[in-house]
């Protein structure tokens, strides 16, 4: 489908996400757009956006209103970055660069998984734009120094360390519907392929016949198995359980751009982060995905931004879908956003033009946001601009999911 088809058909993510959700096997739509347990992270994170409401100021000049900004000392177009998404390579043949040549066209930098389905080198080759390296520590530390040197010799800018998944993430849905890693082939998930004949051919046949079985193109060539047959190591993943503030350290001063602490919670982490030497932290609770009940980031921006704030980049992931939850976050002292599901449903709908789309919804409704705000910059977003309960950011635990039931497929 083109662009301007997408752009009649396609007025909210959530037209994405419907286009994804026909076009997937009911087994990955669930794996993407799910969290754990009982989805209440996701849940939370909605919430948490829906509970603040913009008190906009009027007769202002805001004729030139622009989105753009800067990034770690380079221009960006809005204050967005896409997300690093293992396996994007599942939704559409060559998932990650269609998601990256988006975010190369919309202006905003894309961040690679180390679980990405395709080699950074090529992905570099093929994309263009600004490209940031997620990486997970191995526990053969040489390995993760390996991969770093790989990224930086293929000239990936910024390196953004994730440090929330010491454990798998338990997904009973992906192990009912028979949709978890090793793939086995089952009654279930076979009819929930055989349902899907246009994924099953463009996306996995034809990936098949060109580059060979799906792989983690990315990981140390002696743990490169085909997802099929992933052996988990210990605690299900093969990442490490035992990363030490020591580890920051050194892996900051082997990667000489910026770095970046990916799942930050916590004022006090923030604060160990940057002591470690890092440039910025992703406050993020990994989209809902990882610890269920984990509280939504956006409730502990403030405290975030009030430690470190004056000295390191902050940036907000988990439950943007909406120009408006951007508009909040930086108001709220975010200093930008990633989105992760947004640009994976416009992949999955309709490839690097639905990522495109997803971004240019994205930053579309910013600009209209800042407009009605009186924000002629995304620096002119304040907290003044916000009416929030008063007890936002002591509120503790998510509600009982709002969004399980259309979830489910239990
Ligand atoms: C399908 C999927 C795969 C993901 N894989 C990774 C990953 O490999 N590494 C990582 O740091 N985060 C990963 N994340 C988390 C995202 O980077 C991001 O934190 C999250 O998606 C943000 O929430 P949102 O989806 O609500 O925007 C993944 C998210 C999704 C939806």
């Amino acid at each position: 489908m083109t662009i301007d088809k997408l752009r009649s058909k396609a007025l909210a993510i959530s037209d994405l996400r419907a286009m994804a959700r026909s076009h997937l096997p009911r087994g990955i739509f669930d794996y993407v757009a799910r969290g754990t347990d009982e989805d209440r992270a996701v849940s939370g994170n909605a919430q948490a956006f829906d509970e603040i409401a913009f008190a906009p100021r009027v007769v202002r000049d805001v004729s030139g209103v622009s989105a753009a900004c800067t990034l770690f000392g380079k221009p960006s177009a809005a204050p967005l970055v896409v997300a690093p998404t293992g396996f994007a390579g599942l939704l559409w043949r060559d998932g990650e660069i269609a998601a990256a040549r988006a975010a190369a066209a919309a202006g905003v930098p894309y961040t690679l998984s180390t679980g990405s389905i395709v080699p950074m080198e090529r992905l570099k080759e093929e994309a263009g734009g600004r490209l940031w390296l997620q990486l997970y520590v191995w526990p053969q530390r040489q390995m993760t120094r390996e991969l770093m040197t790989r990224a930086q010799k293929a000239g990936y800018e910024a390196l953004v360390i994730t440090v929330d998944t010491p454990v798998a993430p338990f997904r009973p849905y992906n192990l009912r519907n028979g949709f978890s890693i090793p793939f086995k082939l089952s009654r279930r998930n076979a009819l929930d392929i055989l349902r899907h004949p246009r994924w099953l051919f463009n996306v996995v046949l034809r990936r098949y016949l060109r580059h060979g079985p799906m792989v983690a193109e990315n990981y140390p060539e002696q743990l490169r198995t085909p997802l099929a047959a992933a052996k988990p190591g210990k605690f299900n993943l093969p990442f490490s359980d035992d990363v030490t503030w020591d580890d920051i350290r050194e892996l900051r001063r082997l990667w000489t751009g910026p770095v970046l602490l990916k799942g930050i919670l916590d004022g006090e982490d923030a604060q160990r982060a940057v002591d470690a030497g890092v440039d910025g932290v992703v406050v993020s609770n990994h989209g809902g995905r990882n610890l269920d009940c984990a509280i939504a980031p956006l409730r502990v921006l403030p405290e975030i931004v009030d430690r470190i704030g004056h000295k390191a980049t902050v940036l907000l992931d988990s439950g943007v879908t909406r120009g408006s939850d951007i508009a909040k976050a930086l108001a709220l002292g975010a200093d930008g956003v990633l989105a992760g599901r947004a640009p994976l449903f416009g992949v999955a709908a309709a490839g690097e033009a639905g990522a495109l789309r997803a971004l240019e919804l994205l930053i579309e409704e910013f600009v209209r946001v800042m407009t009605y705000t009186g924000a002629r910059t995304p620096a002119g977003l304040t907290p003044d601009l916000l009416r929030l309960p008063h007890d936002f950011t002591r509120q503790a635990a998510p509600a009982a999911s709002r969004l399980a039931p259309a979830l489910s497929s239990d």
